[in-house]
């Protein structure tokens, strides 16, 4: 049942609210000339699912306004018309930005986007690849970029990362790593520990070693870098535990969206702490990391990461990532 001409009709992961204003998902066939007023029309071939998705899907009006509406701030595929810089059968990214928020997603065959949001898949990478990788493989490369940029090394230096086998956390584990860092995963999933050091891993930790509740304004210096996606007082805990002139980046808030944080660690050992907003990276930015994670920061063992599913399965994969029950990433194949 693929589309294949603007007369057409494709397949949409479609949520809206039912009689009762509960959200409900369903795959329905919606015409092409439902899709916004955009440049770019590209053939979706696989996308991935999101915590951003599956809040989305749920009617989070902090993410998505108005419904019905197709989440899905990820898609991977081949553009269908002639634009300014992309031409038919073009191999492009669409990661962040607006889409799957307020403009329909990639959990569909379809997506219209401005030119502006779309990257040329880079050599060495396949569509397949840059899904698994997507938002989360995209937000670990983020912080990646800013540890090399700082001068961590891989062997010498130690890197934290929280989260540890979540998908954002997994893919930092696998992508440091593959590139010869010491990384050190927090993670609050005993049964998780043998799949993080398949990934990689030197050392797991439970996440309470990342959870400080003593009160004191600096703890021994543990690590050279972090990658925090918890927030709250593992963020705390962390900077408090990192040493002389290293670097920490927070990109989530899974525990807490607060952080309270004596100033110690920033006036004595120089701690520098770096924000990842992955949705607002500028294009040129998000050119050099796409075409650093096809060089260096793929993983090899990426399928490993990976479950696959088609779109009709996405409704049941959100509503356990609503559970918090996923490990690693959900690969949608349209
Ligand atoms: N800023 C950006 O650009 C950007 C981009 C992508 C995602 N994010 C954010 O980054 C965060 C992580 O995203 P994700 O996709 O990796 O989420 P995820 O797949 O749901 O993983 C989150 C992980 O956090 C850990 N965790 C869960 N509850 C916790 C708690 N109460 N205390 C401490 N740790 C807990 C768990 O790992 P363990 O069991 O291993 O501890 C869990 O697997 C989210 O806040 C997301 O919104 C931000």
């Amino acid at each position: 049942m693929k589309a294949s001409s603007p007369d057409t009709t494709y397949r949409a992961l479609v949520v809206s609210p039912d009689e009762n204003g509960q959200y409900q998902m369903a795959v329905k066939l919606l015409p092409l000339s439902n899709l916004p007023q955009h440049e770019v029309t590209v053939q979706v071939k696989f996308s991935g699912l999101n915590y951003k998705d599956a809040l989305s899907a749920s009617g989070h009006k902090g993410i998505t306004r108005n419904f019905p509406h197709t989440p899905g701030i990820d898609a991977a595929g081949v553009v269908v018309n002639k634009t300014n810089n992309f031409n038919p059968g073009d191999e492009v990214i669409v990661t962040g930005y607006d889409l799957g928020m307020n403009t329909a997603g990639g959990l569909a065959e379809y997506i219209r986007v401005p030119e502006a949001w779309v990257v040329k898949k880079p050599e060495g990478l396949t569509l397949e690849e840059s899904m698994i990788i997507g938002t989360s493989g995209f937000t670990a490369a983020s912080a990646i970029a800013e540890f090399i940029e700082h001068g961590i090394k891989p062997g010498e230096d130690k890197i934290l990362i929280t989260g540890a086998s979540g998908a954002v956390g997994s893919m930092a584990v696998a992508m440091l790593a593959g590139n010869g860092y010491h990384v050190v995963a927090a993670s609050g999933k005993p049964q998780a520990a043998s799949w993080l050091q398949q990934l990689g891993a030197a050392e797991v930790i439970d996440r309470d070693a990342v959870n400080d509740t003593s009160g004191r304004g600096l703890l021994p210096a543990k690590w050279m870098a972090a990658l925090d996606t918890v927030g709250g007082n593992t963020l705390t805990t962390t900077l408090l535990s990192t040493r002389e002139r290293g670097i920490v980046a927070n990109c989530g808030m899974i525990a807490s969206n607060k952080l309270e944080v004596p100033i110690f660690p920033f006036i004595l050992r120089a701690v520098r702490l770096v924000g990842i907003a992955s949705a607002e990276t500028p294009m040129d930015r998000r050119i050099y990391l796409w075409n650093l994670i096809a060089k260096s920061l793929k993983p090899k063992n990426i399928y490993t990461l990976a479950t696959t599913i088609s779109l009709e399965k996405a409704p049941d994969y959100i509503t356990q990532m609503l559970k918090g029950e996923l490990q690693g990433k959900i690969l949608v194949e349209m």
